[in-house]
């Protein structure tokens, strides 16, 4: 596994926390330059491009400006990847639950972070050659409305509730 972050300071608690064998990595790189990680002597050496992989794009395409083009960003990873792969990809939307997006907008408002809050039909444009995963065949829309959990107790009674979580896994076809 590569964990990447282009906060020193993100990967310093990644190598810590998670690094804890010679197949987790923490790498420090800007997911806008998916060459430079794609070709990053850690993916090369973890990272089996002839098999499926898993690609975890979560609580950070929101981060990325619209001028950096998001949608090419992503595909150039799910190029990368071979067919049977497995995307999870969270972004805030701007036509999803009303509540939920006005307290994530708070939240946001205070960062000084640029947050992008973006409309289902872009967020299925990146998801583009993907075809949804049937995890929930009662309701599987194809791009599902997740919820923002801001404390750690309301995660856990989440868990035990075992309600939706916040991303959909899609594979390519
Ligand atoms: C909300 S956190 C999510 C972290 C992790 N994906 C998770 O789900 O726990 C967002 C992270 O994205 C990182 N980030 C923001 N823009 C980035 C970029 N362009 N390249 C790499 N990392 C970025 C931030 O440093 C921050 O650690």
């Amino acid at each position: 596994m590569v964990c990447v972050d282009h906060d020193p300071v993100v990967r310093v608690h990644n190598t810590a926390l998670l690094a804890t064998d010679d197949r987790v990595v923490s790498v420090q790189a800007d997911i806008r330059q998916p060459q430079a990680i794609l070709e990053h002597p850690a993916v090369a050496r973890l990272i089996d491009f002839g098999q499926p992989a898993g690609l975890l794009c979560v609580a950070v395409p929101h981060l990325v400006p619209d001028d950096d083009d998001p949608e090419g960003i992503i595909a150039q990873y799910r190029d990368r990847v071979r067919a049977g792969s497995h995307l999870v990809l969270s972004q805030f939307g701007s036509d999803s639950d009303p509540d939920a997006m006005g307290e994530l907008r708070a939240v946001a408002a205070g960062t000084p972070v640029e947050t992008y809050f973006r409309p289902r039909h872009r967020i299925r444009r990146v998801l583009r050659r993907f075809r949804t995963a049937a995890a929930r065949p009662d309701r599987c829309p194809g791009v599902a409305a997740g919820r923002h959990r801001s404390h750690p107790a309301e995660d856990r009674r989440a868990s035990a509730g075992n309600r939706d979580a916040g991303a959909r896994a899609l594979t390519s076809n």
